[in-house]
């Protein structure tokens, strides 16, 4: 079985035209086949000057998200039959320069990854020698949930406040954070607290939730940064309290 479905895409090339536009493709698609078979198909096919970013093809790479009819996904996990009762329109993931057609600029997503140092920080390393950090099923349960993201940026497509305020460090950057900060071989979260609960971090999220609702890897970035906040607060309190107790 296959379903013809006609697919609205997003076209910018800034060599030909300012301003972008909307090219239609009719194509057949078999039913096992996702919406980047069909941008494969266009580009194979039909019209090689098509350009969008995959690699794995299996939910892992993280690099085809963009917004289909509206709502950000990953294409290859986003089956063609599913829209067989009217036309798809493909866009560019929201909230990030278009670089050409469906290919954005991750640039900003990737300087805020890397604001929150998503690295083990140690005080002191101890020698190779002495083997490795052990952690017990339960300290790995604390953030195993936060590893799952692939960097695939839907959560900031689907994020109202980084839309209005590209500042905020967003939710898989705060995520990660969190995921460090919660790691007991980790001591670095006093040199992530300037930019995870700084004026552009946790504070800023209003807990809307369509991060997690989007995340294709269950990873709930709105559950971490809500968790970073209590956390924050307690250390906050402790500090006030007892403040030798933060030494
Ligand atoms: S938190 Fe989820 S939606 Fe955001 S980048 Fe990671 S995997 Fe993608
Ligand atoms: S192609 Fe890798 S996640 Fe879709």
């Amino acid at each position: 079985m296959s379903t013809r479905v006609a697919l609205e895409v997003f076209r910018y090339r800034p060599e030909e035209s300012e301003e972008p536009t909307f090219q239609t493709y009719e194509v057949d698609c078999p039913d096992d086949w996702v919406l980047l078979d069909a941008l494969n198909h266009i580009k194979n096919e039909i019209d090689g000057t098509l350009s969008f970013r995959w690699s794995c093809r299996m939910g892992v790479c993280g690099s085809c998200g963009m917004n289909v009819n509206g709502d950000p996904v990953l294409t290859c996990a986003t089956y063609c039959k599913d829209f067989a009762d009217g036309p798809v329109r493909i866009e560019p993931l929201a909230h990030f320069p278009v670089i050409r057609d469906l290919v954005v600029d991750s640039t900003d997503f990737m300087d805020k990854i890397e604001s929150v140092k998503p690295w083990i920080i140690r005080e002191d390393e101890k020698p190779l020698e002495e083997g490795e950090y052990l952690q017990s099923p339960g300290e790995l349960l604390d953030f195993k949930q936060y590893t799952l993201c692939i960097n695939c940026m839907l959560c900031y497509a689907a994020c109202p406040i980084y839309s209005r305020h590209n500042v905020f460090a967003g939710p898989a950057a705060l995520a990660i954070g969190q995921r460090y900060n919660l790691d007991s071989r980790d001591e670095g979260e006093e040199d992530r607290r300037d930019v995870i609960f700084g004026p552009e971090g946790v504070w800023e999220c209003t807990f809307v939730g369509d991060c997690t609702r989007v995340c294709p890897k269950h990873v709930d970035p709105a559950g971490a940064i809500q968790q970073a906040k209590a956390r924050h607060l307690a250390w906050w309190a402790k500090k006030v309290l007892m403040p030798w107790g933060t030494k």
